[in-house]
């Protein structure tokens, strides 16, 4: 990697952090979170900002038939493939301000810093917000990314429904109309790189009292949802040896599930976030049951072997039930290339950052673009590693230290001799 022209002393942490704040007004919470869901109102207006800020730096904003959102600044040769950086803007229903926020105000932050110093990169730079990233509202997540690089196809991800019935085909529409102005581009090509900063969302960084963590992976991630069906009827009349009550069964089997994925040393992240009982009524002993199960582990084996004996633990323990097991997702553990690791780390070090190499634990829309192209993550601590909650805190400090690091990893990138 040819030598690194520093572009750091541009970037301007009161702007980044008045950037995190409006943003942060999009779906704002009255606990100082955020609600902004993929493909919602609170979306679009945080999307139109986002567009304004950046022609007003003059960046070229574009957007894919995915609703992957792009603002290019071009380079002196614009034939060369570009270099992305981004994240998400949209949330979990009671997230915080800066998970997916930061890594895409930081790039904007990055790219605003190397037009300021006055060096043209060779390759256009590109900020991305990538169409749901959280999938909180329609699953699973990682929408955007997923059809960008090919792993998921478009009219698959369109027929998903949010619980109110809306697909994402129709909410999708909604986005692209409100944005009819905006210059389209083909879904999907190969980019020379892909850099995404993101908040850890875990407190080693904390705990280490570090700035930037290298990041050398994400762990695994599978995701499945569990129909249990049984028969609905009185509350008051039906005897329980002939009821086929969906709810103690799909009890029985959580019980079942949480024994099998225990482990002593707390490696194993199992997860229950959604459970539906319907017909949700007082007096119906319920006939059917839906929850989600979120399973990760950083050893491929491990995840394999949970994951697959799912289906067994949950037949086994149905009662006189029947029991429907989907998997929506199966990501294997994964590296980043030790080529993008170096790079950080010698601008973390250049830049005088505390900064270690760690895995992630969280799922990132870099999993997908690693796929396609050199693809590297830098993280900055947040407190006591709260994510997916409101209380979500960074300080100007961390957040301007990452942007720093992120202005000399992609411009560096940008102007590397074409591989
Ligand atoms: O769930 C995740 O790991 C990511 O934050 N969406
Ligand atoms: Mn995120
Ligand atoms: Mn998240």
């Amino acid at each position: 990697m040819n030598d690194i022209i520093s572009v750091a002393d541009y970037v301007d942490g009161k702007r980044l952090w008045q950037r995190l704040m409006e943003l942060a007004c999009f779906g704002a919470t009255v606990k100082g979170g955020v609600s902004r869901l993929a493909l919602s109102q609170e979306e679009i207006a945080a999307r139109a900002q986002l567009v304004k800020w950046g022609q007003e730096i003059g960046l070229e904003p574009s957007v894919d038939r995915a609703s992957n959102l792009f603002l290019r600044l071009p380079g002196t040769e614009p034939h060369l493939p570009p270099l992305l950086t981004g994240s998400h803007i949209d949330s979990q229903p009671t997230g915080g301000k800066f998970d997916g926020a930061y890594g895409v105000i930081a790039a904007l932050e990055a790219i605003e810093a190397i037009k300021t110093s006055g060096h043209r990169p060779r390759r256009s730079i590109e900020l991305v917000a990538w169409m749901n990233e959280e999938g909180a509202r329609f699953s699973p997540g990682m929408m955007g990314s997923a059809v960008f690089t090919g792993v998921r196809r478009l009219d698959e991800v369109t027929k998903v429904r949010d619980k109110t019935g809306i697909s994402v085909e129709e909410a999708l529409a909604e986005v692209l109309a409100a944005e009819e102005t905006l210059p389209r581009r083909p879904l999907g090509f190969k980019p020379a790189g892909f850099v995404e900063a993101h908040i850890e969302q875990g407190t080693t960084l904390q705990n280490e009292k570090l700035t930037i963590g290298v990041v050398t992976g994400i762990q695994g991630k599978r995701t499945f949802r569990i129909e249990v069906e049984g028969e609905e009827s009185h509350a008051g009349t039906s005897a329980r040896a002939n009821r086929r009550d969906a709810f103690v069964s799909a009890v029985a089997i959580v019980q079942a599930l949480q024994n099998a994925m225990w482990d002593p040393d707390d490696t194993v992240r199992f997860t229950i976030g959604m459970f539906t009982v319907l017909p949700n009524a007082p007096s119906v002993v319920p006939g059917r049951v839906v929850f989600s199960v979120d399973l990760r582990h950083g050893d491929a084996e491990t995840i394999k072997r949970l994951g697959d004996a799912l289906p067994h633990i949950c037949k086994a323990a149905r009662g006189t039930c029947d029991v429907n097991v989907r998997e929506l997702l199966y990501d294997i553990p994964l590296k980043f290339p030790a080529s993008m690791r170096l790079l950080i780390n010698k601008v973390a070090e250049r830049l005088n950052l505390p900064h270690r190499e760690m895995p992630s634990p969280a799922g990132h829309d870099s999993r997908y673009l690693n796929y396609v192209c050199p693809t590297g993550m830098i993280f900055i601590p947040c407190k006591d590693g709260i994510s997916h909650n409101e209380a979500e805190e960074i300080t100007p400090v961390d957040a301007t230290a990452g942007a720093c690091v992120l202005a000399d990893v992609i411009f560096t990138l940008a102007n590397a001799e074409a591989e």
